[in-house]
């Protein structure tokens, strides 16, 4: 273990990430329309304690105070969601000039604090006509994507210059549509391999769009990513890692990088009974609009899974790794394990040749509220934080092109179907009275930013 100082390169992007629904509340203010998310959560069961997005964090009005927030903490970018039935409250058609002006007086006000905008078209909340009309198993929900890109690339595009077509599009399909554990809720194994498809789709179509209306953009998607390892090395446990690998990451990543689906997750997922009717939903030329090139791959990193079967490669049992402390695991249940971090920046690097690799999440759920002063001392999140960004620096130095960091999240927000239950922010929110206070992590981050680096310990 050395104690040393870890620089970052010149102009590396520091910044911090939320999501529309889970910060925006006003979930019917000026015209916006249904989401998927404004269904679901108010379904019995679908959410802890049947909580909802109705208010969240309030951001639709604070979100002047929340970009004081930003420049307080010296953040270089900010990536925010745009909630796509604010801008179409049908999906398609008619455009909700109101709802477009905010984000547009958000992006202005961001611009004149310094800081630079990273737009997620499709942080998850489906406009829900679309929905009703079959989502994003149909082929009809990528074309509405495309008008929605359109629209919003026409009217940000001269000052947005970062754009993110989807967030994790293997949880909306594979947590969405086939597991039912987010909107929309279904049930349906035979739903994930075209909801996967429109997704992908539906970004290869965006790429051009939004490059047309917004000159010198850059463009790319953003994929989440776990370290994934066998519990040992029997056949049954290395088969299962490269199974749940193929369905969750490869595919996604191969077919953005022009290799189309992977053969041994189709093959998994054929004998699994996920593509009933085979691989019908692709037509001809989809594989090539898909694998437009990207200016970058965003990456969303948490933790590290270990996977282990049974002796029929059933289901894995829980896996008790120990010690079972907080340092070592969040209030999420997931693990902190940082080196998984260099490992898959380098997988990535080094599988896909990406030109550019921004963290577009990574952070830690941990409930510490303020004490009686109002200081919120989260040392498990700053230490999460800074063995994070440490690994990360691992990674650049071993030559992956990682360009920035956006840390999860700028504050406290409805962490989907776990609710308020669950706190990742650097800053804490106070939901009764919306008041804000910056956590111990947030003011570390402040002076990392200011360094453009950190100490600490490898
Ligand atoms: C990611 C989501 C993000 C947040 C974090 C904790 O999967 O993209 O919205 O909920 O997990």
């Amino acid at each position: 273990m050395t104690e040393k100082f870890h620089p970052f390169p010149k102009d590396f992007t520091w910044g911090a990430a939320t999501a529309s629904y889970q910060i925006e509340g006003g979930w019917d203010a000026d015209g916006k329309g249904l989401s998927t998310w404004d269904v679901f959560s108010r379904k019995p069961g679908a959410t802890f304690n049947g909580e909802t997005g109705d208010i969240a964090c309030d951001h639709y009005h604070r979100w002047r105070d929340d970009i004081k927030i930003m420049q307080q903490l010296g953040l270089k970018a900010y990536r925010f969601s745009v909630g796509w039935p604010r801008i179409l409250p049908a999906g398609r058609g008619k455009v909700n000039e109101v709802g477009l002006q905010f984000y547009d007086e958000l992006v202005d006000a961001l611009l004149e604090a310094g800081i630079e905008p990273f737009l997620t078209l499709d942080h998850w909340d489906l406009p829900q006509t679309l929905e009703a009309a079959g989502g994003w198993p149909q082929r009809s929900t990528a074309e509405a994507f495309v008008e929605y890109a359109d629209v919003l690339s026409r009217s940000l595009g001269d000052r947005v210059k970062y754009w993110i077509t989807h967030n994790e599009p293997a949880v909306v399909a594979l947590m969405g549509y086939s597991m039912g554990i987010h909107a929309p809720g279904a049930r349906d194994h035979g739903l994930f391999a075209p909801a996967a498809h429109h997704l992908l789709l539906s970004h290869g179509w965006a790429v051009p769009v939004i490059r047309r209306n917004s000159p010198g953009a850059e463009v790319g998607i953003v994929l989440n990513i776990n370290w994934v390892v066998p519990a040992s090395n029997s056949a049954a446990d290395l088969a299962a890692t490269r199974i749940g690998d193929g369905e969750w990451f490869r595919f996604f990543a191969d077919p953005v990088y022009g290799r189309g689906y992977p053969t041994d997750a189709v093959e998994h997922l054929t004998k699994s009974g996920f593509l009933p009717n085979g691989l019908d939903f692709i037509h001809p030329g989809d594989m090539e609009s898909i694998a437009v090139p990207t200016d970058f791959i965003g990456l969303n990193y948490y933790q590290r899974v270990i996977v282990r079967t049974d002796e029929q490669g059933n289901d894995p049992p829980l896996i008790e790794r120990q010690p079972q402390t907080p340092e070592f695991w969040t209030e999420m249940g997931w693990e902190n394990y940082p080196p998984g971090l260099t490992a898959c920046l380098g997988r990535v690097a080094f599988d896909y040749q990406p030109r550019k690799i921004y963290i577009t999440e990574n952070g830690a759920s941990y409930s510490t509220p303020p004490d009686e002063s109002g200081r919120v001392a989260d040392v498990h999140r700053l230490n999460y934080l800074r063995s994070h960004f440490i690994a990360a620096q691992k990674a650049i130095e071993a030559g992956v092109p990682l360009a920035g960091y956006f840390v999860w999240s700028l504050m406290d927000n409805f962490e989907w179907s776990r609710g308020y239950s669950q706190r990742f922010g650097i800053v804490y929110v106070d939901y009764q009275t919306q008041k804000r206070y910056l956590k111990d992590s947030a003011l570390w981050y402040k002076d990392v930013i200011e360094k453009n680096g950190l100490d600490g310990a490898w």
